[in-house]
């Protein structure tokens, strides 16, 4: 194999695509046709009723309400648990812009607590300082498939009487010593778009132990009807946020499959970090013997520029694909804390009565500092979860990839 990196115009250390995603058989084509042929396309199938109880029975939770997708699944949890306007809700500055939104859609204000680099997840020992009497919720993400620190996040809760919705959207079949995650909250929600381990193109669901809570984000996505009410008796102001017959369909089949997928995962996933350690300037995270059950979304390692001559880690990603490992990618590139979009919706929501910001040099208002999810947006390598889809043959070629351009721009100090 030719040594000259393959963004230079070398060849490539591999050729071959890692797993193609999504991956489907006749199961989800006979579920389909069974959905077609039914000409219950909507109300009336027996399809989501069913997904609903499995996959609330696979997260060990009572009740499960299916809706369209992730980010509607947060906005209705944040409605259920009655967070709307002068609320402030904790959360992390690095995960996907909907953790955040859903709370600025309730009229609410989010409250960004930072990460701790070891595991990329809201850093526990930093909430209690960013309670205020305003605080309602804490909402945790369990970045990446891995779990946060519920026993932590639980305990700050129940000593501040505060709500823990559980953004779950990328952790299905995680587990927290042995619980699977979503229902050690208060409600959490679940993601099923193109990306994710169990997919129907879009779609989403909650979970919950506690009946009313079931029961009120039935309602919620429901237009306000009650179960056993009559069809034009609305009680509450709802949505119609129904999931379809055919992605259920698709969602059934895909639940059947996910156990054996999250088991490769996880064997390739202990594979590349243990092969990937050896190499100086990348970390994949560590492991930590209380996630039981990691769901493997993505497969986060930090970056050190200085190992790799002082490359950039956006340098680095677009050397990685340019030798084949096309999966890799550089992840969140903002934390949420800079996200314009939110300091303006901060800024709108104090005039509506929500707490006053330092205003910043560009006149929005200045969030709460999170260096560690800032360095994070720009040291951080994600690999998406179809790379642990393979053999190790496939893990040795990302090893091999990023020793290769490791010796094509040589190790180099900080001040070099
Ligand atoms: C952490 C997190 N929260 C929420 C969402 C929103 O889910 P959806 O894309 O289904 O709306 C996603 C997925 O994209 C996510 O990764």
């Amino acid at each position: 194999m030719s040594d000259k990196l393959a963004i230079d115009g070398g060849i490539p250390t591999r050729n071959a695509p890692f797993p193609a995603w999504p991956i489907y058989d006749e199961r989800e084509e006979r579920n389909l046709l069974e959905v077609l042929r039914s000409g219950q396309w909507g109300i009336g199938g027996s399809k989501v009723a069913q997904f609903e109880q499995r996959f609330a029975e696979f997260q060990g939770a009572r009740f499960g309400v299916c809706v369209p997708n992730g980010t509607l699944a947060l906005q209705m949890t944040l409605n259920a648990l009655g967070i709307g306007p002068g609320d402030e809700v904790i959360t992390t500055p690095y995960t996907f812009i909907a953790t955040a939104s859903a709370t600025i859609q309730q009229g609410a204000v989010p409250v960004f607590v930072d990460i701790d680099l070891d595991t990329y997840d809201i850093d526990p020992a930093r909430i209690e300082a960013a309670i205020t009497p305003r605080t309602k919720a804490i909402v945790p993400v369990h970045l990446a498939g891995r779990p946060a620190d519920m026993d932590a996040i639980m305990d700050i809760a129940r000593r501040h009487n505060l709500r823990v919705l559980e953004d779950a959207c990328q952790a299905w079949g995680a587990e927290w010593r042995g619980r699977k995650v979503g229902a050690i909250g208060d409600l959490g929600t679940f993601s099923f778009q193109s990306s994710k381990n169990i997919s129907a193109g879009e779609g989403g669901i909650v979970v919950t132990n506690d009946e009313a809570l079931g029961e009120m984000c039935w309602s919620l996505h429901n237009v306000g009807r009650v179960r056993q009410g009559a069809w034009y008796q609305h009680e509450i102001i709802g949505g119609n946020l129904r999931m379809s017959e055919w992605q259920a369909a698709v969602l059934l089949a895909q639940l059947e499959r996910l156990p054996e997928h999250t088991a490769r995962r996880d064997a390739n996933a202990r594979y590349l970090s243990e092969t990937l350690s050896e190499v100086a300037g990348i970390a994949p995270l560590p492991f930590d013997e209380r996630i039981t059950q990691h769901a493997h979304h993505l497969f986060i390692c930090r970056y050190e520029p200085a190992a790799f001559g002082g490359r950039s880690r956006d340098e680095f990603v677009a050397a990685l694909r340019a030798e084949g490992i096309e999966t890799a990618s550089v992840g969140y590139t903002l934390p949420l804390n800079q996200n314009n979009a939110i300091r303006r919706s901060a800024a709108a929501l104090t005039r509506l009565g929500g707490r006053e910001w330092p205003l910043a040099d560009d006149g929005l208002p200045a969030l709460a500092a999170c260096p560690n999810a800032e360095w994070a947006t720009q040291h951080t390598v994600w690999l998406f979860q179809n790379t642990l889809l393979g053999d190790s043959a496939d893990m040795d070629s990302i090893v091999a990839a990023v020793g290769k351009i490791q010796r094509g721009w040589g190790e180099r100090t900080k001040d070099q």
